[in-house]
């Protein structure tokens, strides 16, 4: 299904975010299967292999039991893709809240892919900071890095909270711009927890950064986020791969905040 509008924000020389709005959740996780498809077929051919970071959440869901259909499933030559995570709670892999395990129920467990090329966040661990090093250590075995000493992920899903965070990149949490860390374990004040979570470094390396965001909660959010309002910044305005393509997708729910901006911005995205 083709977009109902696409808004490309002019920022000052950075990579320009694209917003491509849909009608609905429906269209946004179809269209994200379809990148994803897109995107694993480019990278294998081109590098042997397809480094994807999935999202947690509840939005990227529909997109998961997508690809693991009889649609999209054989479309993915799932031997040569390797799955990580972007983030995941403190919790085991079994637990209602990890990300991993919903992955697992409505992808991994449907699909033909090595266990071997599923990186799991060991985030049941007592000690995240050392399950962090363990996940870095984990990225480095397979990713490669850029100029700066970063791992280039072939692609990185991310959701955004209602408090502009993503990942496990939160306001109340300390996220740095300079960390030369990759994966780090902050403590989240509000959750009064720990998160595992890749870095902004990490995800600004990414070559293709994919945002879903669907539901009228997220519209103002989603609004401060691209036009940069707002009183403090917020993590996932952070977000802006330095070689890379920055995409939002997202239902006119969501979207109906930024679907008007001043004429000439917008083109239809079919
Ligand atoms: C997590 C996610 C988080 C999520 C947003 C949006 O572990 O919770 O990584 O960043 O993407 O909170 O969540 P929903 O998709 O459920 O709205």
């Amino acid at each position: 299904m083709d977009a109902v509008g696409e808004m490309r924000k002019p920022t000052s020389g950075e990579i320009r975010p694209r917003v491509l709005v849909f009608p609905d959740a429906a269209a946004v996780a179809r269209e994200a299967a379809t990148r994803f498809v897109r995107l694993s077929r480019q990278f294998i051919s081109s590098q042997g292999a397809f480094h994807a970071a999935l999202a947690g959440g509840n939005t990227p869901r529909e997109m998961y039991r997508l690809l693991a259909g009889s649609e999209f499933r054989g479309q993915v030559c799932w031997e040569q893709v390797h799955l990580f995570w972007g983030d995941e709670r403190p919790v085991p892999p079994d637990h209602p809240d990890s990300n991993y395990g919903m992955a697992w129920k409505e992808l991994i467990s449907r699909i033909p892919i090595p266990p071997a090329k599923v990186h799991r966040m060991e985030a049941e661990n007592a000690d995240l900071g050392r399950a962090a090093e363990k996940y870095q250590e984990t990225i480095r075995n397979f990713v490669a890095c850029d100029s700066r000493g970063f791992p280039r992920f072939h692609l990185i899903l991310l959701g955004l909270g209602p408090d502009g965070h993503t990942a496990s990149l939160f306001p109340d949490s300390q996220v740095s711009q300079s960390t030369l860390r990759w994966v780090d374990a902050p403590f989240v004040e509000h959750l009064r927890a720990r998160r595992i979570t890749l870095t902004l470094p990490v995800l600004n390396a990414a070559h293709h950064l994919l945002f879903l965001v669907t539901g009228a909660e997220k519209a103002g959010m989603l609004r401060s986020v691209l036009e940069g309002t707002g009183r403090h910044p917020l993590p996932a305005q952070w977000v802006r791969p330095k070689d890379g393509e920055l995409v939002f997708l997202t239902d006119a729910a969501a979207g109906r905040l930024v679907a008007s901006p001043p004429a000439g911005e917008w083109s239809d995205g079919r």
